[in-house]
């Protein structure tokens, strides 16, 4: 039987793509992970959510394991337009939509709005999971650099110009992390957020704000470009994978409503009541509110351990950016394949992500590499980028 025949057409486009998940190495054991974008395991709360699901079943009995679901799945809507306001951005029930992690407001949003033929503006470098989901559903992108301020806008307005002026089709929506980004750990700038916007309504497109680090901040809060929306042009998505634990699968999208309307129809009970009311009853347990500095504080502390050991060990050549938040640094290895070295650090016992897997064009990639600071311990890090340093000397000699 021919299997493929009975494939969509759009399924057959998108298997003649790179298979998802490849940029995550097959780590031999005890290897040093710079390379997962995980929390770290020691702020994984599993006391306080075993006790949520604890007293979740005992006031609820078997309420949460129906379809249906408990009343806390409402409550969780709640809790979440209150971490919103807490971001300056202040909806109603019917912009919010609470979805099985960002991925899959990522997935459904691009299930809206991307026909075969729809351009998709994206940074590059980006999230590639995002990447991967836009590759579902269109071979059309437009890619736009990041530098140390986060997009480059100016170059987005030129790109933009030039394709109204040859009469070329304009992007549909611009995919977006301004603060902490994946994987560049880089904040787009206030005046760049304005811009941005004032680009979205000139030339009429949708932006996707990912949002999944923006409350991971060390010195202060940036605003998301939802807070800035007056036009209702930014979806925006958040997570509570990075702040409490990603096997939950708690995201959610603020829209206006008629994109929360689309967005449902296609979603339908595609979620997880259970996991859901435990989110509810352990943040009912737990202020997040009072959770987050504790976090920040860690994660900043975990990140100078990783820039003081990249300035101790690296060679001269390389760089990287000091993010202000996140679980991300990025470095340039002038001169070096990342992909060929990943080899031979993985042999020394270290992982990082190779930058070619966060790039449209993945050449342009082929000296950098991502380094994570969530996962890792403190002695890890050091003795990681010891090693990644010695790999990348011998290498460089
Ligand atoms: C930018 C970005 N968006 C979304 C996600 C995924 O979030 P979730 O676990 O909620 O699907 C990640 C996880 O690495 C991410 O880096």
């Amino acid at each position: 039987m021919d299997i493929d025949s009975f494939f969509s057409a759009n399924i057959k486009a998108a298997l003649k793509n790179d298979p998802p998940g490849e940029w995550m190495p097959a780590l031999p054991e005890n290897c040093i992970r710079l390379s997962s974008g995980y929390p770290d395991p020691a702020l994984v709360p599993a006391d306080q959510i075993k006790k949520a699901v604890a007293s979740l079943i005992e006031e609820e009995r078997d309420l949460p394991l129906h379809y249906l679901g408990s009343p806390k799945v409402p409550k969780l809507k709640q809790q979440i337009k209150g971490r919103l306001s807490e971001r300056g951005i202040h909806v109603s029930e019917e912009e919010v939509l609470i979805t099985s992690g960002a991925c899959q407001a990522i997935d459904l949003i691009a299930r809206i709005i991307i026909d075969d033929q729809t351009i998709v503006a994206v940074e590059s470098p980006t999230y590639m999971e995002a990447l991967e989901i836009f590759q579902n559903y269109t071979k059309h992108f437009i890619t736009i650099p990041v530098d140390e301020h986060g997009l480059d806008t100016k170059r987005l307005e030129e790109v933009l110009e030039e394709r109204r002026r040859k009469g070329l089709i304009l992007p549909r929506i611009l995919y977006t992390i301004p603060t902490f980004q994946n994987p560049t750990g880089t904040t787009m700038a206030l005046e760049r957020r304005k811009h941005v916007l004032e680009l979205a309504s000139e030339y009429n497109f949708l932006i996707l704000e990912d949002d999944a680090y923006g409350e991971l901040y060390f010195r202060e809060q940036s605003i998301p470009l939802k807070a800035m929306d007056h036009e209702s042009r930014v979806l925006y998505v958040g997570s509570l994978s990075k702040v409490v634990a990603p096997g939950m699968r708690i995201g959610w999208v603020t829209a206006a409503p008629e994109f929360i309307t689309a967005l449902d129809w296609f979603k339908k009970d595609i979620g997880h009541p259970f996991s859901q009311a435990t989110m509810a009853s352990f943040l009912e347990r737990n202020d997040l509110k009072q959770r987050l500095p504790t976090l920040r504080e860690a994660y900043k502390k975990k990140c100078d351990v990783l820039l003081s050991a990249l300035e101790q060990y690296m060679p001269e050549s390389v760089t990287w950016y000091v993010p202000e938040g996140g679980y991300f640094v990025w470095a340039r290895v002038p001169g070096i394949d990342t992909s060929d070295l990943l080899t031979e650090s993985l042999e020394e016992g270290v992982s990082f992500v190779p930058g070619k897997y966060f790039f449209k064009e993945q050449e342009e990639g082929t000296e950098f590499l991502r380094l994570s600071f969530s996962y890792a311990d403190q002695k890890e890090m050091e003795e990681g980028i010891e090693k990644l340093s010695k790999v990348i000397k011998e290498k460089l000699s």
